[in-house]
């Protein structure tokens, strides 16, 4: 039998556990078997009675064997298995500076290779393209502003614009004024301004972990350093966690998805929102809160904005239609919080303005009720997608892998064996016309290797499932290794 390796950076508990799947693998033990004892394992291996049973209680949990009482642990029959949150102890880290660039570029790059299917890129409105509708709109909106489409438009953007979002938030009981909403190119400068109101080069972020990879690279564009904090699959970011990573290190700011995480698809809860408003608000450190893909949740209600929980004004909100309507438009907003004059100053000295025509678009898209009707039937499509996404992985992808059940948005978040690293057969999918989002991309600290981000805000056909086949035959190829 092979001996656990002790000096390993892995868990002893996660050699146990690749132990017991590749006895699996091996036939050694088949599905209703009984699994050795927690004294027989431990004595084998010279390990802890608990750390044995720590391995068979996180197998359990995600479902590959079952407990029966005074009996002992059974292997269970082969299904999917959903990536549970991580109980053993997170290794705390330390603020970064980030550079993962050249692969987050090829990531990019895929989108728009001719041939590849683009699974490396969150795209949910893929899944159901509002084009027809907006073109529509927009040429209405060209029929009776010619001139106007032309010129410079309001630094903070348009105010009807402004005045239909800030009603859709005072909806939802947050109070916002739309005189002091600014209208972005996108969520991302409305982050890069919110940022930079707050924060300036050498500065620590704290970001979740894992964590979108846009922000990561903005962070470093802007010369700050990232921090990771621990955040859950199921409900995002660990307020305790977050506590101790607060008392280490001088934290600036913060910068969470505080409804739905890319890629871990993970939501907070109102009571974790609003804890986490009052621990920062308490401590003076404003929080970034990404409401990008709020409007793609799966649960009953959209989730509320930590805006909400604000009392003085530190929490600054940024979303956009790039999840939900027309990424290509780049139109999205901030609501800066009590940094409102700081936030226009620079979108005036960053960006001017946005572009007038989307923005007019969208605003009658809004109005006409059109927006709401696509989104019931875009939420519909996507979170039909993810489980027929989810059950192809299951079928194609070695049956060891951890799939995340996610509450929202449009990507699966996928966990490889311990010594997989996704990023060695990014090429190799490239060259067989699929892309993926490797995991070490979501980390500052390049945590994540064993991790990729498959994304299923697609058109669904045959060529999806195919490229889901050929991305597991290469997670086959790399266990095996
Ligand atoms: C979590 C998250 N935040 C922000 C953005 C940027 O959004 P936008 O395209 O509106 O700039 C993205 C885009 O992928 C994202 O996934």
């Amino acid at each position: 039998m092979r001996l656990l390796d002790k000096s390993a950076s892995e868990f002893l508990y996660q050699q146990v556990i690749e132990f017991v799947e590749k006895q699996e693998e091996s036939g050694a033990i088949k599905a209703g078997d009984k699994l050795p004892s927690l004294r027989k394992l431990s004595s084998q291996f010279g390990i802890s009675v608990p750390t044995v049973k720590q391995a068979y209680i996180e197998l359990e949990r995600q479902g590959t064997i079952s407990a029966r009482p005074q009996s002992g642990y059974y292997l269970k029959a082969k299904q999917a298995r959903t990536l549970l949150p991580m109980r053993a102890k997170w290794a705390s880290c330390k603020p970064v500076e980030v550079s993962c660039r050249s692969l987050i570029e090829q990531v990019y790059d895929a989108v728009h290779l001719p041939d590849t299917v683009a699974l490396g890129i969150s795209n949910p409105v893929n899944a159901h393209p509002p084009d027809k509708a907006l073109a529509r709109l927009m040429r209405s909106i060209l029929t009776r502003v010619s001139e106007k489409a032309v010129s410079y438009g309001p630094v903070n953007g348009d105010a009807k614009l402004r005045l239909t979002l800030a009603l859709r938030y005072q909806e939802q009981g947050v109070d916002v004024n739309h005189q002091d909403m600014v209208i972005t190119n996108g969520a991302q400068e409305a982050i890069s301004i919110a940022l930079q109101c707050v924060a300036k080069r050498g500065d620590i972020v704290a970001v979740e972990s894992p964590c979108y990879f846009g922000l990561i690279e903005l962070i470093e564009s802007l010369g700050m350093k990232a921090v990771e904090v621990y955040t859950c699959t199921e409900d995002g970011v660990c307020i305790n966690e977050l506590e101790k990573v607060l008392n280490q290190h001088p934290v600036k700011v913060c910068l969470f998805s505080t409804a739905i995480n890319n890629p871990l698809g993970s939501m907070m809860t109102n009571e974790q929102r609003h804890a986490l408003v009052k621990l920062l608000e308490s401590r003076d450190i404003p929080l970034i809160e990404d409401e990008v893909y709020s409007d793609i949740y799966y649960t009953e209600q959209r989730p509320i904005p930590a805006q909400l929980y604000s009392e003085k004004g530190l929490v600054m909100t940024c979303s956009s239609f790039s999840k939900t309507a027309a990424p290509g438009y780049r139109v999205g907003w901030l609501i800066p919080g009590k940094f409102e004059e700081a936030a226009k100053r620079i979108k005036r000295a960053q960006s001017c303005s946005s572009p007038m025509l989307q923005q007019w678009t969208l605003t009658d898209y809004l109005l006409s009720g059109e927006y709401d009707r696509h989104l019931q039937v875009l939420r519909k499509t996507l979170r039909y997608n993810c489980e027929r996404m989810r059950a192809l992985i299951a079928e194609h992808f070695p049956k060891e892998v951890c799939i995340s059940k996610p509450q929202g948005g449009s990507v699966l978040w996928i966990r490889c064996r311990s010594h997989v690293d996704t990023s060695q057969f990014f090429s190799q999918a490239i060259e067989q016309g699929v892309s993926f989002a490797p995991g070490q991309i979501f980390s500052p600290s390049g945590k994540y290797k064993n991790f990729m981000r498959i994304s299923y805000g697609v058109k669904w056909c045959d060529t999806i499932e195919h490229s889901v086949m050929t991305l597991g035959k290469l997670v086959h190829e790399f266990s095996d290794k």
